[in-house]
């Protein structure tokens, strides 16, 4: 299995390109069950979620091609004849946004069978609210062996939803399903993360009619069909908030090309409260770490616009080596500490009660051989990596596979001296 072993203690410097979202590719992937047309990604990033996503398509009956070139990644879906309506459990337990296919399958083949995805490292993840949802808009849903199975054989029809609770993947799955439905639905109290906006936009390319992107309530008058379109997908957030924190976390000078502030607004507030230099020109933001030490600042993890709870793990790892402390709570995931552990074996001073973690910062981490346990666990200790003195060595960096593309050659780049082993 392979590892990545890091030597700490370059600052990093140069510039990284910030890659397609993860999280927008994968419902904008799922969004080509919803025509018989082919559909244009360009952007896409190259992971293995990509490929499960992938995968999964092509087991459904849709083709898949994806060429990859250095700057800009396309791939191009076709869903002309839909072969399946079962998403399997091998392919779902793999990756849970699998379950992304549900709300495009029934709208288009009146039927899907979903293998529901069980739990998972960070939290026991339900998917309730897809359901009612889903049997808001008419369908008729049943448990059944481990699988979903749900009916619309007239088709779905229009109808007000309102989250209880925000759901990324739950708005995306019924945004989806809502674009075929007979009449007028609204989702109300849906998300409002940049990759919702992006998937909407997409569905309006391909002929849909929503309206209310970005804001809390979506409007969708269904049509009778869907088209293909070429769509660009948003750069990663997530990631552009990742290699923001390593700069600042190495005190380096690092230009990420293609992040935008406004797509990390509570991040960008924090990190600068910190200490940490942000400029925003054109399509690049200069990252520069702070002249002194960086300052400890409080953190809570909400829906967009607050701070993401996938970037809560390379907060934590930042806050360690602060001036101070800083008290993170995680209000999304009710098990997303597994990093605290790992962290601590490297020196950190991190005491866990209950959804809130309370960091004390320390003068020096020192590398240690440590765990991957989740993808954002993972790029938290490459970050602790980046600044302990002597090596780390991290495990499974599988997890880091799904989530991020060429992190190494991306930080080697910027002078890191990182390398994966075998
Ligand atoms: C999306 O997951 C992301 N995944 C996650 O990113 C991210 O952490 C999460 O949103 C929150 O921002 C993708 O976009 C593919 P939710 P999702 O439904 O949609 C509860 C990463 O590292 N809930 O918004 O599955 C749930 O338990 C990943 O890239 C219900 O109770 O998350 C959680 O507490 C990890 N019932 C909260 O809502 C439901 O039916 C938010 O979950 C659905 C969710």
């Amino acid at each position: 299995m392979d590892k990545i072993r890091i030597r700490g203690g370059a600052p990093l410097s140069g510039n990284i390109t910030i890659s397609g979202a993860k999280n927008a590719a994968l419902p904008l992937m799922a969004a080509c069950l919803l025509t018989d047309k082919p559909l244009h990604l360009v952007n896409v990033p190259d992971l293995s979620d990509v490929t499960s996503m992938a995968e999964l398509l092509t087991q459904l009956g849709g083709e898949v091609d994806f060429k990859k070139a250095a700057e800009s990644h396309r791939m191009t879906l076709c869903a002309k004849d839909l072969s399946s309506t079962t998403a399997p459990y091998d392919l779902v337990r793999k990756m849970r946004a699998s379950v992304l296919v549900l709300g495009p399958l029934v709208a288009r083949a009146g039927e899907a069978n979903v293998s529901l995805p069980g739990g998972c490292a960070i939290g026991t993840r339900p998917i309730d609210l897809h359901l009612k949802g889903l049997e808001a808009l008419g369908a008729e849903i049943a448990l059944d062996g481990g699988y979903i199975h749900a009916k619309a054989p007239q088709g779905l029809k229009g109808a007000t939803f309102t989250f209880p609770i925000i759901s990324v993947t739950g708005t995306e799955n019924l945004l989806m399903a809502a674009t075929l439905a007979k009449g007028e639905t609204r989702l109300i109290n849906a998300a409002r993360e940049p990759e919702v906006g992006d998937l909407a936009h997409c569905l309006n390319g391909m002929g849909a009619k929503i309206s209310g992107i970005g804001t809390d309530t979506l409007i969708i008058e269904g049509v009778n069909r869907l088209e293909g379109t070429t769509h660009h997908v948003i750069a990663d957030r997530i990631e552009a908030g990742t290699y923001a924190m390593a700069a600042a976390l190495t005190n380096g000078s690092v230009r990420l090309k293609g992040a935008h502030l406004a797509l990390i607004p509570t991040v960008a507030a924090l990190l600068q409260q910190a200490g940490v230099e942000l400029e925003e020109n054109d399509d690049s933001v200069l990252v520069k770490g702070p002249s002194d030490r960086l300052q400890g600042v409080d953190m809570m993890t909400e829906p967009f616009p607050g701070f993401a709870t996938d970037l809560q793990a390379q907060w934590m790892a930042l806050m360690s080596l602060t001036e101070g402390a800083a008290m993170i709570t995680e209000t999304i995931w009710e098990n997303r500490f597994m990093h605290v552990p790992e962290l601590c074996r490297m020196g950190a001073n991190i005491t866990v009660h209950g959804s809130s973690a309370l960091v004390r910062g320390v003068q020096q981490l020192k590398g240690a051989p440590v765990m991957a346990t989740d993808l954002r666990a993972s790029v938290s200790l490459v970050l602790a990596g980046l600044v302990a003195t002597g090596d780390t060595l991290i495990n499974r960096v599988y997890h880091l596979d799904r989530g991020y593309e060429r992190v190494e050659e991306k930080l080697r780049a910027c002078g890191a001296d990182i390398e994966r082993v075998r």
